[in-house]
């Protein structure tokens, strides 16, 4: 990120229902983030879905997958929320992650050097707190860095009418996430080149 730029914040997650709590979740990440500077763009429940299954022999196209890589491209932090589906990541995030194999010969390949932000919705604590730590697998694997606070948010109610969190410690967990991803993010974070 260039010196007094602003930093550059993609939200990708939820899913396709019309109340997506991971999406409202997420909405709300973003919302924190702009708040303390950063310019956002997010990509959602519909937008993930309409993304082709990523198939190692379909090369990229353009369209909108390209749109969705440019974003990270360009990306100095991400925040990624997903519903925990039978114990882990739903299929439309993972499918959306794995797509960023088109990433892999960039100078900056994948989510290296970037802060990134894991929130989780789900019904139960087990499938909250195990989806997240697959989430982090996932991200580690993508060479991202996990920010150090995560969110699994397992309460019966999330969102109230006025859609304000329920629960002061779930919209705790969601606002530390964004001001972690914006710590990082003028870091300028770089793993080291791998030697081969
Ligand atoms: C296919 C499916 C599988 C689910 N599996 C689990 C699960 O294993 N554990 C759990 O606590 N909740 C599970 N849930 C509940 C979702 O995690 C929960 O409803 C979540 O908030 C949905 O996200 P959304 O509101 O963004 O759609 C499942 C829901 C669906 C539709």
């Amino acid at each position: 990120m260039k010196e007094g730029a602003r930093p550059f914040v993609v939200g990708l997650g939820g899913t396709t229902r019309p109340d997506s709590s991971s999406q409202r979740a997420l909405e709300r990440a973003l919302a924190v983030a702009r708040s303390l500077g950063a310019k956002t763009e997010l990509f959602a429940g519909p937008f993930l879905a309409a993304l082709p299954h990523y198939d190692p022999y379909e090369p990229a196209s353009g369209g909108e997958r390209a749109r969705f890589m440019d974003a990270i491209r360009r990306a100095d932090g991400v925040i990624i929320a997903t519903p925990g589906y039978h114990g882990s990541i739903s299929g439309l995030v993972k499918n959306a992650l794995d797509c960023l194999e088109d990433l892999r010969d960039d100078v900056r390949p994948y989510l290296d050097g970037r802060a990134v932000g894991c929130i989780v919705a789900a019904s139960g604590a087990q499938a909250a707190v195990s989806t997240l730590g697959a989430l982090r697998s996932v991200v580690h694997a993508l060479r991202g860095w996990p920010t150090p606070l995560g969110a699994s948010l397992a309460s019966p109610r999330l969102f109230d009418p006025e859609g304000e969190f329920c629960d002061a410690r779930d919209a705790w967990q969601v606002e530390g996430v964004a001001q972690q991803v914006m710590a990082f993010a003028g870091l300028g974070l770089r793993a080291p080149a791998s030697p081969v």
